[in-house]
């Protein structure tokens, strides 16, 4: 969950290196640094974010920066507390050799004593630093070379990485590497970059090889990049493919924040992923499933592993495959399903939900699924990710980068992929007749058009909402049915960006226990549109009334008898009910964006958290 770029080439490294530091900064933002080798390793690091590192650097200005080869990192802390000791890169004793590194090496103490026998000594509290003096170690005491010296390490390594490696010596050579961590190569003219995701380069070549699992790579400046296996140095032939990424896409364009940005953004995104699935007879096409159409079609249970907002998207997607096509849906937190030896069965479809496609959990999970024998299908936004590269087939969700940690596109497209997957099933099962399946494909069809609706009718309302409600250090979210999840996703959204404690529960649970904390003090959001369980909505409602608490309530334009109850209401356009999560999320967001701004809060940066979560 770190961010790793690095430059070989003839051009100025440092500012290719703080750019591309600055796109990955939403991979972990707690310290970074860089080094260049102007003749000699220059490196600085620091505490903080990547201003800070360019603060520091402009102080220490005394030294020359100016460079064609360099690499840099931006961290969240695994092992050892961020400050400026245990920030990357980290170099070797000799301070000839020098690393950056995403992931954990797991065995890191064993090696570190073996080095402290062999004299070695330490400075930080990472595996790292660790790691880089055992190649240094290897390399010495094997007299190879750095690439070699790597690979041997690697080989001895347990854990998960990207590393980039330099030496002083052969300033125009970079060996990368990967296991378990994301790492890609941008192949330019005369120039080499390297990135834990293409964003840092996307400027200057849409060329991008990325390592698979248990690949290193040698980077020499004017010669072909040479790729091999870790376990056993077999040469690999690369595979370069072309990207279609815009920069537009990765920038502001004009708000203050990617998370605002991004809400704004999802009219299009769910435009994006519908198209060429849903199509203008109001029919669905899903090729991910129609290749595999047998083992849908026999499939005797569905299990969904995600972690975070995608698990709540599965939710939603338990709910709406049971309705329409009635397979029984099981959702697994991934990081629960991969250690509990699950019982699976080689009929299972097991569909793994991730916007990055990297996170540990689901990965791993994805994993023990395929050895046990289940086919496995993808939901991921980020084309060409681990999890996407595993799947025996899957659909993207097309929504863009999705850059503020707060996810929010990422969640309604992939509502809308799982609603087109339940859609497409449901009538090809014949647990769907034709005519309700039209029906709601048209309906579906709609969905962009209301999403951009309920931004319009909510936009203002939810900042006077945010202003009265921006002090409170708890909240509660209230949903039934389909809502239930959105209940969730409302609570985390509010909590990961405001810091504020908030639960979300079914909303007929409360009088099981939690009602107990409901007093004068106790906001309650209610997610409450009119189709679903709304006249049981409105009786815990009124349980809540009785108790003083306040209510915030979702519901559908026009209605009555929860806005008299409401302390507050958010309207959100008419819409069947198996659709309405998609809009009734978006004042969620909204509520929580704008809470959080006004508690001063880095809102596309929380605190404590990264994108990317590539560590379990
Ligand atoms: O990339 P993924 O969808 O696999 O990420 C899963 C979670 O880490 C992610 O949804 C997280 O909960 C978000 N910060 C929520 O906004």
């Amino acid at each position: 969950m770190c961010g790793i770029v690095g430059y070989i080439g003839n051009k100025n490294a440092y500012p290719i290196i703080i750019n591309g530091l600055k796109r990955l900064e939403y991979r972990g933002y707690d310290s970074a640094g860089f080094i260049v080798n102007a003749g000699k390793f220059v490196h600085t690091k620091t505490k903080g974010k990547v201003s800070d590192l360019e603060e520091k650097a402009s102080e220490e200005a005394s030294q020359s920066i100016e460079s064609c080869y360099g690499m840099g990192h931006t961290r969240w802390a695994t092992h050892g507390v961020p400050n400026n000791v245990n920030s990357h890169p980290h170099l070797s004793n000799s301070g000839k050799i020098a690393i950056v590194h995403n992931g954990i090496i797991e065995n890191y103490l064993s090696i570190k004593r073996r080095l402290q026998q062999e004299g070695f000594t330490f400075h930080s509290d990472t595996d790292t630093e660790v790691l880089v003096n055992f190649i240094e170690f290897l390399k010495d005491k094997e007299q190879v070379p750095l690439e070699t010296a790597v690979r041997y390490a690697l080989n001895e390594v347990i854990g998960a990485y990207a590393i980039a490696v330099m030496e002083e010596a052969n300033p125009t050579k970079m060996v990368v590497a990967r296991l378990g961590s994301p790492l890609v190569v941008g192949i330019g003219e005369g120039e080499f970059f390297i990135a834990s995701d293409a964003s840092p380069f996307i400027e200057y070549t849409q060329n991008a090889l990325y390592l698979e699992d248990g690949e290193m790579a040698v980077i020499k400046l004017n010669q072909p990049i040479d790729v091999r296996k870790i376990h056993n140095n077999e040469e690999v032939t690369p595979s370069v493919q072309e990207l279609k990424l815009s920069l537009d896409a990765i920038e502001k364009g004009g708000y203050e924040h990617f998370m605002i940005k991004e809400i704004f953004e999802q009219p299009q995104s769910i435009q994006d992923t519908m198209r060429g699935r849903l199509l203008e007879d109001f029919s669905t096409k899903l090729s991910g499933i129609e290749n595999n159409l047998k083992q849908f079609l026999s499939a005797e249970r569905i299990i969904i592993v995600a972690c975070g907002t995608s698990w709540h998207a599965g939710q939603v997607g338990e709910y709406l495959l049971e309705e329409l096509a009635r397979i029984p849906v099981e959702v697994e937190y991934a990081s629960e399903f991969r250690y509990r030896n699950p019982v699976i069965h080689p009929g299972d479809i097991v569909i793994a939900i991730s916007q990055s496609g990297e996170t540990a959990d689901t990965l791993a999970a994805l994993k023990l699924a395929k050895e046990k024998g289940a086919f496995i299908y993808g939901i991921c936004n980020v084309v060409g990710s681990s999890i996407a590269r595993l799947t025996d087939s899957g659909t993207y969700t097309h929504a863009g980068p999705e850059i503020g940690v707060a996810s929010t596109k990422a969640f309604t497209t992939q509502l809308t992929v799982l609603t087109l997957l339940a859609l497409h099933l449901g009538y090809r099962k014949g647990t769907l007749d034709h005519h309700s399946y039209k029906k709601l494909c048209q309906q579906l069809s709609h969905i962009p058009e209301l999403v951009a609706q309920t931004l319009e009718m909510t936009k203002d309302k939810v900042i006077e909402i945010a202003q009265e409600y921006k002090d409170v250090n708890n909240c509660i979210y209230l949903g039934r049915g389909l809502n239930f999840p959105v209940a969730l996703e409302g609570a985390l959204k509010l909590k990961e960006i405001s810091y504020i404690h908030a639960e979300g529960y079914p909303a007929a649970e409360m009088k099981h226990g939690p009602i107990a904390l409901i007093d004068e003090n106790m906001p309650v959001v209610f997610l409450a549109p009119s189709k679903g369980h709304y006249e049981k909505v409105v009786s815990n409602a009124q349980e809540i009334k009785a108790r003083k608490g306040k209510i915030i309530a979702i519901v559908t334009q026009g209605d009555k008898q929860m806005t008299d109850i409401a302390d507050h209401s958010l309207e959100i356009p008419e819409v069947d009910e198996l659709f309405s999560p998609i809009l009734s999320v978006i004042p969620l967001q909204l509520l929580s964006y704008h809470i959080a701004i006004m508690r001063g809060c880095n809102v596309d940066q929380p605190r404590n958290l990264a994108k990317s979560v590539t560590v379990e």
